[in-house]
């Protein structure tokens, strides 16, 4: 059983999909474990410290992915590592299926069982393998350091010989993850934080962190969260009613971290130029929604916009800003995966095609695109 870890092919992802401690505990599961050389190094892993897990280290990817029974992954294999992928490999990584179809043929085309670990269903038993929230919550974090150091003011208030400095004021909109985290760090630095989220669910959350709560909370808003947990797509209407009152609560803010997603859907705009023209000059804005087209109008991704005096920040990937941490967190969601798929006494791959969560993740296998989500005859 080969496990192989490639240095990750963009080279604006520092992330890596496994670390010295979860390579241990794959040797320790009988696994031959290969880390390419120099996989490691933009989380700040060396080489040595991969090695004395107990990995080989691996000059090159080709040889290196060639032999592999397992290849993880942080993003979707690129055609060229496609290329040296053996039919039957399993891929597993967070392969960002939406909107990708043609990728995902291509996985198929190749014989790959590709897994997405972005399609982890939230059960409990899968808690500890869900990338989202684990990335998420490093992403909610960075975002308020992102802003706290574009605010060119101090985010608690002072009482100083000089003078009062104000507390910063903070609004979160979306509380899920990365949300509930971006209000926990704010709190924690002083600001005054308020928040908003068309889920119920959202509100006690919020207020529970010690930020107020704002919202439209009429009817469709107590019916909007699916099964799943997630938010639904909102009326025109509501979406009407909550810009409106948006609108009048971003005025007084400093800075404001947007975060809300809908999965499979283009990000929900909230806030309109119009809007980011409302803010103070000096107030800061962090689009963590930018690379899935932006809940801010005017949000450039991966640049720093400057509108009017209203700097937006659309970083990509924020949690490889945050690298070390997010690819320890990362890699545990793996290596908790890959552990129901092996067979501990006999050390050997035993994948359960049956299994709740191989079938929830598994996009592609023996040729063919097997997610109901993804396959040309269910459609999306
Ligand atoms: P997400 O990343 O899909 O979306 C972020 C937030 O944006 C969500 O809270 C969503 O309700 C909100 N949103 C969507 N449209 C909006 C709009 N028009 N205006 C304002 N907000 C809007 O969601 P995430 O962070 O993945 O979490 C979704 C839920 O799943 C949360 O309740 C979270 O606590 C829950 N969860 C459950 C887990 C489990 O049971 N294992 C694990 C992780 C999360």
């Amino acid at each position: 059983m080969k496990i192989a870890v490639p240095t990750e092919i963009d080279e604006a992802e520092p992330r890596v999909a496994a670390t010295p401690e979860t390579v241990k505990k794959f040797v320790g599961l009988g696994a031959d474990v290969a880390v390419q050389a120099g996989a490691g190094a933009g989380s700040r892993i060396d080489d040595a410290a991969f090695a004395e897990a107990g990995a080989t280290i691996v000059d090159a990817a080709g040889p290196l992915l060639e032999s592999a029974d397992i290849v993880l992954k942080v993003r979707r294999p690129t055609e060229a590592e496609i290329q040296h992928l053996k039919p039957g490999v399993l891929v597993i990584g967070a392969l960002d299926p939406f909107g990708n179809d043609e990728a995902v043929k291509a996985l198929a085309g190749a014989g790959i069982a590709a897994f997405a670990m972005e399609l982890m269903p939230r059960i409990t038993r899968a808690q500890s393998m869900d990338v989202l929230s684990s990335q998420a919550n490093l992403a909610g974090y960075q975002a308020i350091v992102d802003a706290a150091e574009a605010f060119s003011r101090a985010m608690p208030m002072m009482m100083t010989a000089a003078g009062t400095v104000p507390a910063a004021r903070v609004f979160v909109m979306g509380a899920g993850v990365a949300g509930l985290q971006a209000i926990a760090t704010a709190r924690r630095m002083g600001a005054v934080v308020s928040a908003t989220d068309v889920r119920p669910a959202a509100k006690e959350q919020v207020e529970s962190l010690g930020a107020k709560f704002i919202a439209v909370e009429d009817d469709e808003f107590k019916q909007a969260e699916t099964a799943g947990g997630y938010a639904k797509e909102m009326s025109p209407e509501y979406q009407a009613k909550q810009a409106a009152l948006v609108a009048e609560h971003l005025g007084k803010q400093d800075i404001v971290v947007t975060t809300a997603l809908i999965p499979g859907r283009p990000a929900p705009k909230l806030v309109s130029g119009e809007m980011v023209a409302s803010m103070k000059p000096g107030s800061v804005i962090v689009d963590l929604a930018v690379e899935r087209g932006g809940n801010v109008e005017g949000a450039k991704p991966g640049e720093i916009a400057d509108v009017g005096g209203v700097q937006i920040i659309g970083y990509l990937n924020v949690p490889g800003r945050i690298p070390a941490s997010a690819s320890a967190l990362y890699a545990r969601n793996l290596y908790a995966f890959v552990e129901t798929m092996i067979d501990k006494d006999a050390k050997a791959l035993a994948v359960d095609w049956d299994d709740e969560l191989v079938k929830a993740t598994n996009l592609t296998r023996d040729g063919a695109v097997v997610h109901p989500a993804f396959s040309d005859q269910e459609g999306e």
